[in-house]
């Protein structure tokens, strides 16, 4: 039911960790089963995304996809990395059996939740990116906060 890489990622994800002082991080909440994502990327002066890692805590899936994720982001600059949409992540995959679909959505958020986060670090604009509706980020800031 899984594609091969789907399990290879899955059985030995890659970049998974965290980025000390990153560029941007990003988190993200999928509404239909609680999993959440953090996403951490270093983009170097020219807007390029030199390291990408992750956080899941979620299912193989949502494992999977953020680990062909962040390989697929790697080495592109912060508008190229906007093309890395959940689609892009599954065809990378080979797919995902249907009812896995929305674990990927999970990826690309935190992707856009990490450029969001960059682009807000350094009073910038990136053309087409919206802040996540899923962002979780600032419920999660108010909590410490209590
Ligand atoms: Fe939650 Fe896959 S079941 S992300």
């Amino acid at each position: 039911m899984y594609s091969e890489k789907v399990m290879d990622h899955f059985t030995n994800p890659r970049n998974v960790g965290e980025i000390e002082n990153p560029s941007g991080v990003g988190t993200v909440g999928n509404a239909k089963c609680g999993d959440i994502m953090r996403m951490y990327l270093d983009i170097d002066e020219k807007g390029v995304i030199q390291e990408a890692r992750f956080k899941t805590f979620g299912c193989g899936a949502a494992v999977a996809t953020s680990s062909m994720a962040t390989e697929l982001v790697k080495g592109k600059n912060v508008e190229e990395a906007l093309q890395v949409t959940n689609k892009a992540v599954l065809e990378a995959l080979d797919g995902l059996p249907p009812l896995k679909v929305h674990c990927s959505l999970l990826a690309e958020e935190a992707i856009h939740a990490a450029l969001w986060d960059y682009a807000k670090k350094h009073h910038m604009k990136i053309e087409g990116l919206e802040k996540p509706v899923n962002d979780i980020e600032e419920k999660e800031d108010i909590e410490e906060e209590n």
